[in-house]
């Protein structure tokens, strides 16, 4: 065999492989077990062919090891130039959410009780009629005990149609002075509508104590309603009905759109109707141990989505659960 034409071809073969891959396949054609090359080191009969076929080998050997060196560096060069980092350039952006308007405005209404002393006390959104009916002194055959308003899961379990049930669990399992709030969801069995939703959440309130009497119920509305809508505002106590107060009071607080003068908000009258509330009822206090005698108390009950509506100017309930981040965003 030519050494010479052989070394030449070869060489410029590996000199001209492009790839890791096509300096592998020159090194099998000229170095491999079926290389020509092996096939004549292996017929070799005299010393100086084989010298001479040696060389040739280790030459070879040798130009392939440093072309797979340099074609390693070019695409390590390669690499580095094509996935640089570049650590200057702006991150993406995760965005954040933020807490729902109502979620908002319960915790405001939290930290106003907090500020006033009071605790936060969880109720169940699963109640049994005893809790949420008899106990309030609500008659067997009052409206809101029927299935057409009640959402009644079994027998005598319902969903509760108001927080109010929570002023039993507490005054059940302590002695007075209490001072409550309880915030939650509520169940109604309504038609969805501009100002109904069949969900919604409202915040109970409670004191019971020696010698509460309705002055108490009006200040600690009025610092509620002054934390919420501005300290420019005043409240207003009007006759109402709830078996489960005596006296029932309606509460309003004056309108902090025209400031009382009487806008569409108010409905021309000046005054928002905040919500439910009157001094605790004797039965009620009879219903779980205590001594009507000896402790008095006031409670009350207002919608945290109405809150929301009036404040910000929001038209329609089903606006909370709809999701629209357009609407959410804004609060
Ligand atoms: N539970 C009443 C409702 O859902 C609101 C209410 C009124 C709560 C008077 C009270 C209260 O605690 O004293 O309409």
């Amino acid at each position: 065999m030519d050494a010479q034409a052989l070394e030449n071809e070869a060489q410029s073969a590996i000199a001209s492989a492009k790839t890791l891959a096509d300096l592998d396949e020159v090194r099998v054609r000229y170095l491999g077990r079926k290389s020509d090359l092996k096939q004549a080191l292996r017929d070799v009969r005299d010393p100086e062919t084989g010298r001479v076929l040696n060389n040739l080998r280790a030459a070879l050997e040798q130009a392939v090891a440093d072309r797979d060196a340099a074609l390693r560096e070019t695409e390590l060069q390669q690499r580095l130039g094509e996935e640089r980092v570049d650590a200057t350039l702006p991150g993406e952006t995760t965005e954040r959410g933020h807490l729902n308007l109502v979620t908002q405005i319960r915790r405001e209404v939290e930290d106003v009780f907090i500020g006033l002393g009071y605790s936060v006390v969880d109720g169940d959104e699963v109640e049994d009629t005893w809790h949420l009916f008899d106990a309030l002194n609500m008659p067997p055959g009052h409206v809101t005990r029927s299935p057409l308003n009640t959402l009644f899961l079994n027998g005598d379990i319902v969903l509760r149609t108001e927080t109010s049930a929570s002023q039993i669990r507490v005054m059940e399992t302590q002695e007075p002075p209490v001072y409550m709030v309880s915030l939650g969801r509520v169940y109604r069995r309504d038609t969805a509508d501009a100002t109904h939703s069949a969900i919604f959440h409202q915040v109970e309130g409670l004191a019971v104590d020696t010698g509460i009497t309705v002055a108490d119920l009006k200040g600690t509305i009025l610092h509620l309603a002054r934390a919420l809508f501005g300290e420019e505002r005043s409240v207003r106590f009007m006759t109402d009905f709830f078996p489960f107060t005596e006296p029932s009071l309606g509460a309003s607080v004056s309108c902090f759109l025209c400031d009382g003068r009487g806008c569409s908000v108010c409905k021309h009258t000046g005054w928002i109707e905040m919500g439910g509330s009157g001094l605790v009822h004797p039965n009620v206090l009879r219903n779980v141990g205590y001594d009507p005698e000896e402790v008095s108390g006031f409670a009350f009950g207002l919608g945290l989505e109405r809150i929301a509506m009036l404040r910000h100017g929001v038209p329609d309930i089903r606006m909370f659960w709809e999701n629209d981040l357009r609407f959410l965003r804004q609060f």
